[in-house]
């Protein structure tokens, strides 16, 4: 784990189709990438602390955010990080469910993110389920201090969020992000209810919006693996490959 005080770099992963879809509209359709983003997906987990992922996102795709392949885990050890991500779910309601596979997975802590306003039956219940609940001053997660305290808590310099659109949208918003890996893929799903790479309410002028610079693009087969860096992170430490 890093050993610095400042925010901790935060990168966004996402497979889209090339009509930015990240899920069919009715969510049968998840998971879509290749091998090859799959281990693109992995060998960024095993470069970050942390791994930070929406309520829904974990219920409706059953993820355990873990390691996958042993060699992520021993890439991780190699780099000085511990054996396994901690995990971190962002659930501002508490409405995460508690059937949600990730309770019984315990690779590494999971960490809840919640607001301020959770109901207390539903906040006893994540702190029995979750290894720590923090809360947020308001309704919304405030990302900038959630991150800071993942810092000065549990050592996180370095974190991948892996969507889905409504976190994302809020980390856009909150203006954290500083690298987005996006990796293309050749399909079209259509539909007006599709989810995207960002939801929420979103920016209403140009000038508003989160931007970005195009630092690496490659081909894999039919797939596109680009990295966009934020303006103000040109001077920060990243890894991109
Ligand atoms: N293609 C890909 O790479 C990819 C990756 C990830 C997900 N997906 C897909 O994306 C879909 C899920 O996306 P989604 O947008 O519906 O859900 P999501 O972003 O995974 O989760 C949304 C939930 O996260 C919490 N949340 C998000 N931002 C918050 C904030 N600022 N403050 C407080 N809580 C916040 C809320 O939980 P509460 O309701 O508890 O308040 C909210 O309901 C799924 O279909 C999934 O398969 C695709």
């Amino acid at each position: 784990m890093s050993t610095g005080t400042g925010a901790p770099f935060v990168l966004v992963n996402m497979a889209m189709t090339a009509d930015g879809k990240i899920a069919t509209a009715n969510r049968a359709v998840t998971t879509f990438g290749s091998a090859s983003d799959q281990e693109h997906l992995h060998a960024l987990r095993a470069t970050c602390d942390a791994i930070v992922c929406g309520a829904r996102t974990v219920e409706e795709t059953d993820a355990t955010l873990g390691n996958g392949p042993d060699r992520y885990r021993r890439a991780r050890l190699r780099r000085g990080l511990s054996g396994s991500p901690l995990r971190v779910v962002v659930s501002g309601t508490g409405s995460i469910s508690p059937s949600a596979a990730i309770w019984g997975d315990r690779a590494s802590p999971v960490v809840v993110l919640t607001g301020a306003q959770v109901d207390p039956a539903k906040l006893a219940r994540l702190r029995a389920l979750a290894d720590h609940v923090w809360s947020s001053p308001g309704d919304e997660v405030d990302f900038a201090a959630a991150f800071g305290w993942l810092r000065s808590r549990f050592g996180v310099g370095r974190l991948v969020c892996e969507g889905g659109g409504g976190l994302n949208e809020a980390l856009f918003r909150a203006g954290v992000v500083d690298e987005v890996h996006l990796t293309l893929c050749p399909f079209v799903f259509g539909g007006r209810s599709a989810p995207t790479i960002a939801e929420g309410i979103g920016f209403p002028r140009l000038a508003d919006a989160a931007r970005f610079s195009l630092v690496s693009s490659k081909r894999r087969g039919d797939e596109m693996f680009l990295v966009y860096r934020a303006a103000r992170t040109a001077a920060r430490p990243g890894l991109t490959s």
